[in-house]
């Protein structure tokens, strides 16, 4: 019998879009994911199960040998900083940029600038890059709402049509990054478990090639 092999999603965007990719490496949940409260979940794989997770939960699950494979944003694996993280496959889904944005108008004070954001690793980072002094300020969401409210002179957060921001009184500055969603791999699993691993991203990576063509 094959050894286990537990794959980490999360729900949401990414659920949606993985599913079919994993589908076309032989991997359907069994089980209605929208219907039950449960976490896990066989398949119609031998020995591969699904954990339904947290997003920024993904990268943790994966690094200490919870999952031996998760799918995750850009932004949440560069957050993390992605030790013990293989990243084998872009998978082209979920894709949005990470981005500075103000209030519409309002130029960013001179001196420090306060920001308010999820990430506040990555906001450190950019901005010390930038030369640019600040006091970040972790939010764990509705970061939009945080200017409006004198609470930050900027954000740190996903745009990806830009309508939240619009809808919201501000406007997108300087692209941070690019992002979209990745395969990542435990680094032991990668070596214990390869002649289990290695199809699953060809077959995942054949899939992601015939939908970009597609596109
Ligand atoms: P958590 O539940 O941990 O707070 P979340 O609510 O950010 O996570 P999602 O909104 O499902 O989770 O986002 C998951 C990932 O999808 C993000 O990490 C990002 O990579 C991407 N993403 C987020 N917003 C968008 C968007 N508007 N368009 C495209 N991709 C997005
Ligand atoms: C994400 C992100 C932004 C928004 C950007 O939120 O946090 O708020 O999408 O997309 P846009 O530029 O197309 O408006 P999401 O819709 O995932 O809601 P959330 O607050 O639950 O994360």
């Amino acid at each position: 019998m094959s050894e286990q092999l537990t794959i980490a999603l999360s729900k949401g965007r990414i659920l949606d879009e993985t599913l079919p990719l994993l589908a076309a490496a032989g991997i359907e949940p069994v089980d209605d994911l929208a219907r039950t409260r449960k976490l896990v979940f066989e398949t119609t794989a031998a020995n591969v199960r699904l954990l339904i997770i947290r997003a920024t939960d993904v990268p943790t699950y994966v690094q200490y040998g919870g999952a031996d494979i998760g799918v995750a944003g850009k932004d949440v694996l560069m957050e993390h900083g992605g030790d013990g993280l293989y990243e084998p496959l872009d998978l082209h889904i979920a894709r949005c940029k990470l981005m500075t944005a103000g209030v519409a108008g309002k130029p960013r004070p001179q001196g420090r600038v306060r920001v308010a954001t999820k990430f506040t690793q990555l906001a450190r980072q950019y901005y010390a890059s930038e030369g640019q002094q600040a006091d970040i300020i972790k939010l764990y969401g509705a970061m939009e709402l945080a200017p409006l409210l004198g609470l930050a002179d900027e954000i740190v957060d996903i745009v990806d049509t830009g309508n939240t921001l619009r809808a919201n009184g501000l406007e997108p500055r300087e692209i941070i990054a690019g992002i979209s969603s990745r395969l990542v791999v435990n680094r032991a699993a990668m070596k214990m478990k390869h002649e289990r691993i290695q199809p699953l991203i060809e077959q995942m990576g054949e899939a992601v090639r015939q939908r970009l063509a597609e596109a």
